[in-house]
């Protein structure tokens, strides 16, 4: 049997983030019940064609899985445990916001199966989490986090940003000192991305908010990176760091481009060979499903030089870095013979370092898209 990966994207959040636009909706409440059939049609679907396949993570992400009702949760995963292999199954998450967590929903998400909880912190700074248009305050987050812990969860994620606006240096090192004191086991440390469509996005180009100059983001994120490898956190990917032994499995499934299978609104797929990705049209999502068709509006099969590219792209985010064996035993030939040229330049300019495995310098991994763009043929 194959190891698969399974997405299931739950599109709900109680309001709009100013710096989000991943695929998520505030104001179709009254769709959920829909979506969430839809979701298991589509579930069924599969089930034949993932008979040879073992699932080894199941990832729940948003949005915000954690504002529905966690009877759904429950019924999405009892239908995955029914029908598909789960004998292997060593890791479930499920992403949650500060304040829509209470006893009773982690106490189903207990007895669903789920051993991680990935949590929205952002910052612990009360006045940052207003003015990115946060639901929930500092004290929300520690309320859920001890609901989390009473409930017996083991493996807790924090999502964190930097670089907002009006954020310090200092505010960002002390909402890290406080993850530490508490012991979170992984966390994940983005730097801000202005994406269009989103509030930050306008009130930016209106000249109403301000980010950190460059240098100022570059010290939040070496010293973050410095601050959590002195307290026993792992650096393991350019912008995640866990406790030994605590590493997201079911990312370094996308970053190792090994098979995973997205179900639900947008999500993205990549097994047998091919890429496909869902519709991001609710409506159009649900109509599909109630016809029996897979809601998949775009495929790209891979080639070997595609695939190449996406190993490298995708492996270089690794901190240990590309494997030179792992290269050769996937794709049968030195990388060095496909990629002499691109390795020796960032070599050259500092940017990679070149031993057993092929990884990012301190100077890389502020400038990581020169050399991920350069593996793109
Ligand atoms: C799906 S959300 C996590 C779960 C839940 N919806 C929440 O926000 O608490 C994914 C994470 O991506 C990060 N994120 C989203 N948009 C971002 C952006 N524009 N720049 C940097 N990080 C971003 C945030 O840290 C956020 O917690
Ligand atoms: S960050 Fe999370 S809660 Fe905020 S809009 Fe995005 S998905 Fe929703």
């Amino acid at each position: 049997m194959k190891d698969l990966s399974l997405y299931i994207h739950i599109p709900f959040c109680i309001s709009k983030c100013y710096y989000c636009d991943f695929s998520s909706f505030t104001n179709i409440n009254h769709k959920i019940d829909e979506y969430i059939n839809s979701l298991i049609i589509e579930l069924d679907l599969y089930k034949d064609k993932i008979k040879d396949y073992s699932i080894k993570t199941i990832f729940i992400g948003g949005g915000t899985p954690s504002c529905i009702n966690p009877r759904y949760i429950n019924r999405i995963l009892e239908f995955i445990y029914r029908n598909f292999n789960t004998s292997d199954l060593v890791e479930v998450t499920i992403e949650a916001n500060p304040g829509t967590l209470d006893k009773e929903k982690v106490q189903i998400y207990m007895e669903s199966g789920i051993n991680r909880v990935s949590m929205g912190m952002q910052t612990l700074d009360d006045t940052l989490l207003k003015s990115i248009g946060r639901i929930h305050s500092t004290k929300d987050f520690y309320k859920s986090y001890e609901i989390l812990r009473n409930g017996n969860m083991k493996n807790i994620n924090v999502d964190l940003i930097f670089g907002l606006p009006n954020q310090s240096i200092d505010q960002v090192i002390s909402s890290l000192k406080k993850v530490v004191e508490l012991g979170v086991e992984h966390v994940s440390y983005y730097g801000l991305i202005l994406e269009e469509n989103t509030k930050f996005y306008k009130l930016y180009n209106e000249g109403k908010i301000f980010l950190p100059d460059e240098n100022i983001e570059r010290m939040m994120y070496h010293k973050a990176t410095e601050y959590l490898t002195n307290h026993g956190y792992k650096h393991y990917e350019i912008s995640n760091y866990a406790l030994p032994t605590y590493e997201c499995k079911h990312n370094l499934v996308y970053w190792e481009v090994r098979p995973y299978l997205g179900v639900g609104l947008s999500s993205h797929s990549n097994m047998r060979g091919k890429r496909f990705f869902n519709t991001s049209d609710i409506n159009i999502y649900i109509e599909k499903l109630n016809m029996n068709k897979l809601p998949v509006e775009g495929e790209e099969i891979i080639d070997k030089d595609t695939e190449m590219e996406e190993f490298c792209i995708l492996g270089i985010r690794k901190i240990e870095g590309l494997s030179k064996i792992e290269f050769k035993n996937r794709f049968e030939v030195e990388i060095e013979k496909i990629y002499g040229d691109i390795i020796k330049k960032h070599i050259d300019n500092g940017l990679i370092l070149n031993d057993h495995n092929i990884r990012l310098t301190k100077k890389g991994l502020d400038l990581s898209n020169l050399v991920e763009v350069d593996f793109l043929k």
